[in-house]
């Protein structure tokens, strides 16, 4: 006889729509790899992103900018592996999209079909919206990011909070409704103010996913590698750290050299 299989009610875009309609918020988490996805998808995490910060937080960069799009195709191929229940979504990675509509299309085409990923994120707003809008039409879910995205980093100058002035602020408005209309199915908003993520919020009918943006938008997103406290030297205002791994492993680490050094590993219980 066949062993009970559990029902897993798996999350979808449609999910996401729902939970903001009833008020239930969106938990996100970025995750690059097999083991973390398992874990992050075990603890029943509504969204994973395989974030381009695999750029800092896996390879090392200074920024997001040189990951390349056959990267994120091994780091999102490795999280489907892990995952049961969570949505997938997946970053197009600078350089893969921004240069026309056809690039954009055929970059996201790779990443549905070698990753089998459910969706894709990409920054910006009215300049990118072709983009969007034809990606969409593919029959490909789009997932928007606004405020601060660390692609532009070099146009921003620094990582500091975005739409604070009324320009960038009415920008922002406009390019979030943009979104909508073409049909993204939530957007990202990165370290704005809350007051102006609580009104984006109010004013359309998609989940807005906060990172740096304050408690009322429908769902927060954190890097892994952040809250988990792996990167110790990131700590800005909007992190919560909820576990100090950096020190535990290196704790783990000095007790298994000093286990080998003195001897005590392995002992004959570990042995053959
Ligand atoms: O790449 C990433 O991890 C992101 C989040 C910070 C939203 O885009």
């Amino acid at each position: 006889m066949s062993a009970a299989i559990k029902e897993v009610k798996k999350i979808t875009t449609n999910t996401l729509q729902r939970m903001k309609a009833n008020g239930e918020k969106i938990a996100m988490l970025t995750a690059y790899d097999f083991s973390f996805a398992k874990i992050i998808d075990g603890a029943d995490v509504d969204v994973i992103l395989v974030g381009d910060s695999a750029s800092n937080v896996m390879a090392g960069h200074e920024t997001t900018l040189p990951i390349t799009l056959e990267q994120m195709i091994y780091h999102a191929s490795s999280v489907m592996r892990g995952i049961n229940r969570c949505l997938v979504v997946v970053d197009l990675p600078f350089g893969s999209y921004q240069s026309n509509s056809e690039i954009a299309l055929a970059s996201a085409i790779r990443i549905m079909k070698e990753t089998g990923a459910h969706a894709i994120k990409l920054e910006g707003g009215e300049e990118i919206l072709d983009s969007v809008k034809r990606i969409i039409s593919a029959g490909i879910p789009v997932m928007g990011h606004l405020g601060l995205t660390p692609q532009s980093i070099y146009k921003f100058g620094t990582y500091n909070v975005r739409a604070k002035e009324e320009d960038e602020a009415n920008k922002l408005r406009n390019d979030t409704k943009l979104l909508q209309e073409a049909g993204c199915f939530a957007v990202v908003l990165e370290k704005i103010p809350a007051q102006l993520a609580k009104e984006v919020t109010e004013s359309i009918s998609i989940p807005t996913i906060g990172i740096g943006a304050g408690k009322h938008c429908d769902g927060q997103v954190l890097v892994m590698h952040d809250m988990l406290g792996i990167n110790t030297e990131f700590k800005p205002r909007f992190l919560r750290q909820y576990l100090d791994l950096y020190e535990q492993s290196g704790k783990a680490v000095r007790k298994y050299i000093d286990d080998v050094k003195t001897g005590s590993f392995p002992n004959d219980n570990e042995s053959y």
